[in-house]
């Protein structure tokens, strides 16, 4: 049986979390491949709101096994937080596994976030301030601690010894903080160790055994397509590869065994943090999709930035993560609008762009070229097929799905489980 990728096509927060829970009873493992506790999925089941951070969704699926991949950067104090916050809900968190080859956010890749970003001033990212740009710089450096060394003391040692002593230098000399002591961050790591130990396995056998058996693994993309570090809009991003390939990488799982990438899209755009965004709002209509979509952030309880659904960014997103299908989301926050707009090209500097601009700067000054779309009134909450809806909404989902480059499968009507569309099953069509 097949893995099954679920990837944000915009700039996060399109709905991954409420996908992967849909599907959740019907897969057999949810493995989050990239990023760490800057995320932020909301999933509402049974009427009651859950929000992970750097636990996978599928965590809320009984029958599914969550794991969390080597691509990811796990925050121990975060993690065990987040399972004791579940647990104390009755959700049942003793199937989590971690790959032993994850690495580790240590305390001080959150002070180096925070310098960092003080440090850029104008230039600065709006991170979520959760280190995990410096932990991946330190995976790339290899000077990073991983799972497995907290259960080996002295490598533990060796690796914070090497770490700090390039650490220390720049916190000292260049950011007038106070040295870290080795000790300090050994203590930190060894006093989570015994509760770590059952969760750490190899999960590429873990997963690629349960592929050979015919099950179905998930894999529930962090973050999405433009925070990218390498296809999005560099340098606003985060560190890891929220697309499909990295998926792969992420998991361990080969990309000949992925058969769905599955895009999650907002039926308008947001964004949180700084970086270029063409199609964002800055009149009372940004106002209006902030406050009847509740675009606040899960993790940092940022005001997301609020703009037009854009079509050139979503077919070069299902374009470089090979989409099969898209999920759009919150097509019932659009109800009430007489028109909506929807940027279907670019103008920049006077050339039109079907596509995505080559360079950073060409997509800095792009101005949206848009086609509007007529609106609907009627209440779509309550809809679950194509045909429930009404004309004008009808015409507006297929008329992405025309622009976009790959057929939308599914469409969300309300933060609840139920509250959904089908029009192809995601798994099995
Ligand atoms: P993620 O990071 O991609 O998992 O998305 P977030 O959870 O950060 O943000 C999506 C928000 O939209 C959450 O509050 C969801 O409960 C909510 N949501 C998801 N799908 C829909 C939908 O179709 N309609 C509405 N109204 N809300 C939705
Ligand atoms: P989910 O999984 C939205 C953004 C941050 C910042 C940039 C870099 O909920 O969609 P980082 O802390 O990762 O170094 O920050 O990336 N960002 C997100 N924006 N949703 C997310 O996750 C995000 N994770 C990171 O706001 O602009
Ligand atoms: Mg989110």
């Amino acid at each position: 049986m097949p893995a099954i990728v679920i990837v944000g096509a915009q700039w996060g927060d399109e709905g991954k979390g409420k996908a992967t829970d849909l599907l959740g009873s019907r897969v057999d493992y949810v493995v989050k491949p990239n990023g760490g506790n800057n995320a932020g999925h909301t999933v509402v089941v049974g009427g009651e709101k859950f929000e992970l951070k750097l636990l996978p969704a599928g965590i809320l699926s009984p029958n599914a096994v969550p794991v969390i991949g080597n691509g990811v950067v796990v925050n121990l104090e975060a993690l065990f937080h987040e399972i004791d916050g579940l647990e104390a809900r009755g959700a049942d968190t003793s199937k989590l596994k971690i790959s032993a080859n994850a690495h580790l956010v240590a305390p001080y890749h959150q002070t180096m976030d925070k310098v960092t970003e003080r440090f850029l001033g104008k230039r600065a990212i709006g991170t979520t301030g959760r280190g995990i740009g410096p932990t991946y710089m330190d995976k790339v450096a290899r000077l990073g601690i991983r799972v497995q060394d907290i259960f080996d003391e002295s490598i533990l040692r060796q690796k914070i010894e090497g770490a700090l002593r390039q650490k220390n230098e720049l916190l000292v000399k260049l950011y007038n903080r106070r040295a870290i002591a080795v000790d300090e961050i050994a203590e930190y790591f060894l006093d989570f160790a015994e509760r770590l130990r059952p969760m750490v396995v190899d999960t590429t056998i873990l997963l690629n055994d349960a592929l050979d058996r015919d099950e179905v693994v998930l894999m529930e993309g962090g973050q999405a397509t433009y925070l990218d570090v390498d296809h999005g809009t560099y340098p606003f991003v985060t560190s890891s590869n929220p697309t499909a390939g990295g998926a792969s990488v992420g998991s361990g799982i080969g990309p000949t065994r992925i058969k769905r990438s599955i895009g999650i899209v907002k039926a308008y755009t947001t964004r949180v943090g700084a970086g270029p965004f063409p199609t964002e709002l800055f009149d009372e209509w940004g106002e209006y999709l902030q406050k009847t979509g509740g675009e606040f952030g899960v993790n940092t309880g940022r005001p997301r930035r609020c703009g037009w659904y854009d079509a050139v960014m979503a077919r070069y997103a299902s374009r470089i993560n090979g989409f099969t299908d898209f999920f759009l989301t919150k097509l019932d926050v659009l109800t009430g609008i007489e028109e909506i707009p929807v940027c279907v090209a670019y103008e920049v500097d006077g050339v039109r762009h079907d596509e995505m601009p080559m360079t950073q700067t060409e997509f800095h000054h792009a101005k949206p070229v848009f086609e509007n779309y007529p609106g609907w009134t009627e209440d779509i909450s309550g809809a679950r097929t194509l045909e429930d809806l009404p004309e004008n909404a009808r015409n507006y989902v297929l008329a992405l799905e025309k622009l976009s480059g790959c057929r939308i499968s599914g469409v969300g009507v309300g933060p609840g489980r139920d509250q959904t569309i089908a029009i192809h099953d995601l798994i099995e069509d």
